[in-house]
């Protein structure tokens, strides 16, 4: 008899087994071989869609049949999983099913923006249901394991994968990553809920120079407290799966890295599930010079704790003799057998191994009319305003529209890297939405390719801004400027379309700049050029119609920045949360002997956490409940929201700390807290955060996690720079 248990691990969160499952598992693994317990090991790419380099392979189906092959990635479609997995239970000795897994990065078939834009809506509920959706939609197309969320702090701009996370900030990417978990994995009971896998495991966003895959050197301190919060948050909502990363960490690549995969995350977590390795990232720590050989490699790899080999052939070659030679305990092997074995027993698939391949299903379940909603939504909520003139925007009833630009009818850019089996046909672009919403007052014409030098096609979209009363112009960056592998050293708009935005602005006729891009862009140049700029990521299959809503004025902006805005290149890496030093430069003009630039100043263009509304809103009345706390205390800080415009609009209250002294030099602030409100127009909204003694805790240099006794400055406001509501002291018990 089936009887469900629901078990409380070290987090108190609850873990769906079925009883009955260890005893499945125990059975299994007593009567496989050691082959057969290292094919569960192994992790294939089909041969038709690849998303790495691929070395020499035997073909697919062979090694399926042959029990080879405990998980698939990149085989999706309800048929074609079933397939494959009928190949495996019926062929293979044992019967066992196969786990197909697939980077369902942000959406499956209905795409939603790409994560940094999720991120900016800082609405936590809507990222949870776009998760959900994707679920919905990837489950009903054989898929059982996304390898997202991808929770790595990215705080350089250059890094083309700074688009697939949540931003810089750890509070906040924390929160990101716990949503997604849930949308993901539900209690993994359901046909609906996949596996989710938290990536990569660790510090791979701190790549220097922002080049991806380049080497990491983060010190304990800064890795506990800035890169590993979003991680361990996703072992506490209990996320299924880890996946190393694949940069070299202060000297020891992650695949090989004992410290991270076996003290951090299984012994300090008590992390019990899979740990998958990066695409070939274990043969990597050849190159990266750790292992001599392929050999070496797996022994490394295996000994850290990486249980699953994606894309790689170092355990089905070189496990066995590992094994047979006592270098490898066979307690390691059985466990790591035993983490992929539950997995798939959790999702059910002993039970029934087709329960994803359900082709009515996956007819009935893409782009449903609730998806395309959900998607819409959480666009209008990315969306960011950078610069607002009220008499430009929202766009005027009845004004003839010149909308000029290479991205203005881009569906595919639309969508973002990394986009699933989302397609450009579905996207609906900002052309076709605002055509539809004001038919016969769109002229529109392209200006300008992407990242061409060329200025032939200026002359028509002049010609179309003459005939106009506002020009909207759709600039920034195509969908492969971002996402694995491209990164940027320049950040200004790709080829001429600064000059295409300057020609525009001469013309004399208001501008509204809308902005496509995967990552923060260097906007120094482009700020003047506009009357008003809105930043709207790559928005995904709904990204027309929800820049339709905000354009016409049916809905304010309200995106908040996930990430710094830097004014160049030159600046970066540039956070909010960054220290202090020894010689800060004061606000206001250089002085000589302060750390500052000669030829830029400190300040980013725009701070973490900003975002302007069609409507204004006013902080009054913060204040805190206490002017002290104890050690195991808490107070609150409340404010009143005002909204002192004449329009409805939501607002992301943000929630600041900054310990003034601490035996390890502590951030000028760090989010402790935040809340995204709608305020009516001319309303108001009681604000209220708990603040606890245990959120000020801080890594030690003796390696402890603690709050230290001192005093405190409590910033509220709209942004990084929120001002002060006033100090309390923690007293020391
Ligand atoms: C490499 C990427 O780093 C990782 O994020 C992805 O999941 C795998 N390739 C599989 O596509």
């Amino acid at each position: 008899m089936l009887r469900r248990l629901f078990l409380h691990g070290l987090f108190g969160l609850s873990a769906v087994l079925v009883a009955g499952t260890e005893d499945r598992v125990a059975d299994l693994m007593a009567r496989m071989t050691l082959e057969e317990k290292i094919s569960q090991l192994v992790q294939c790419s089909s041969n038709d869609e690849l998303t790495g380099p691929r070395g020499e392979r035997s073909p697919l189906m062979a090694e399926i049949r042959a029990g080879r092959v405990g998980s698939l990635l990149n085989v999706v479609g309800a048929r074609e999983t079933r397939r494959m997995q009928e190949a495996a239970v019926t062929g293979s000795r044992l019967h066992i099913p196969l786990l197909f897994g697939l980077d369902v990065i942000h959406g499956f078939r209905t795409t939603f923006p790409v994560n940094l834009g999720q991120a900016a809506s800082w609405d936590l509920a809507a990222i949870e249901r776009a998760e959900r959706v994707a679920a919905i939609e990837a489950s009903a197309a054989g898929v059982h394991w996304t390898f997202a969320p991808m929770v790595d702090i990215a705080r350089d701009p250059r890094w083309g994968r700074i688009s697939e996370g949540a931003g810089e900030d750890p509070f906040l990417g924390s929160a990101v990553a716990k949503a997604r978990v849930r949308g993901f994995q539900g209690d993994l009971s359901g046909p609906t809920h996949i596996l989710a896998c938290a990536k990569h495991f660790a510090a791979y966003g701190a790549a220097q120079a922002g080049r991806d895959y380049w080497t990491t050197e983060v010190p304990e301190i800064t890795l506990r407290d800035t890169y590993l919060p979003p991680f361990k948050a996703a072992a506490e909502v209990g996320v299924a799966t880890f996946m190393c990363a694949f940069n070299d960490l202060n000297g020891v690549p992650c695949s090989g890295n004992r410290w991270l995969l076996d003290q951090v995350l299984r012994k300090e977590w008590g992390f019990q599930g899979i740990v998958v390795s990066d695409w070939g990232s274990i043969a990597e720590m050849v190159p990266h010079g750790l292992a001599a050989d392929l050999k070496e490699a797996a022994r490394l790899a295996a000994l850290a704790g990486v249980d699953m080999d994606m894309e790689g052939q170092a355990y089905l070659k070189h496990l066995p003799e590992l094994v047979r030679a006592g270098v490898v305990p066979m307690a390691q092997v059985d466990r790591m057998v035993k983490a992929v074995l539950e997995a798939k027993a959790k999702l059910g698939l002993f039970e029934n191994p087709y329960k994803y391949c359900d082709e009515a299903r996956e007819q009935r379940d893409m782009l449903r009319p609730e998806h395309l909603e959900a998607a819409r939504d959480l666009a209008r909520k990315s969306f960011v305003l950078l610069k607002h003139d009220p008499a430009v925007l929202p766009l005027r009833a009845g004004a003839r529209v010149a909308l000029v630009g290479p991205l203005a009818d881009a569906a595919r850019d639309q969508l973002g890297m990394w986009e699933a089996k989302g397609r450009p046909e579905d996207a609906v672009t900002l052309k076709a939405a605002l055509e539809a919403r004001l038919p016969g007052l769109v002229v529109t014409a392209p200006g300008c390719a992407v990242s061409e030098a060329s200025r032939d096609e200026f002359a028509s979209a002049l010609k179309a801004a003459a005939q106009a009363d506002v020009i909207v112009a759709a600039l920034g960056e195509s969908w492969d400027m971002t996402g694995e592998g491209h990164s940027r050293s320049k950040l200004d708009l790709p080829g001429s379309q600064q000059a295409l935005l300057e020609a525009l602005k001469a013309t004399g006729k208001p501008v509204v700049l809308v902005l496509f891009a995967g990552r923060p862009l260097t906007l120094e140049a482009v700020l003047p050029q506009a009357d008003a700029v809105l930043y709207a990521w790559q928005p995904g299959t709904m990204g027309g119609p929800a820049l339709a809503d905000v354009l016409l004025g049916d809905v304010s902006p309200s995106g908040k920045l996930p990430a710094t805005f830097p004014r160049n290149v030159g600046q970066i890496p540039l956070y909010y949360n960054t220290k202090p030093g020894g010689r800060p430069q004061p606000a206001g003009p250089r002085e000589q002997y302060r750390s500052n630039y000669l030829d830029t100043p400190n300040t980013p263009l725009f701070p973490f956490g900003f975002g302007l509304s069609y409507t204004r809103f006013a902080y009054t009345d913060a204040r805190l409940s206490s002017p002290e706390m104890g050690l195991d205390g808490r107070l609150t800080v409340q404010a009143t929201l005002r909204n002192l415009g004449d329009r409805e609009g939501d607002e992301v209250a943000q929630l600041y700390v900054r310990d003034l002294v601490g035996s390890v030099t502590r951030p000028v602030r760090e989010l402790k807290g935040f809340q995204r409100v709608r305020v009516p127009k001319g309303g108001q909204v009681a604000l209220s955060f708990e603040l606890r003694a245990s959120d000020l805790a801080f890594t030690h240099t003796d390696g402890s996690f603690a709050p230290e006794a001192g005093r405190f400055q409590v910033f509220l406001g709209g942004d990084a720079n929120a001002p002060l509501v006033g100090e309390f002291t923690l007293r020391a018990q």
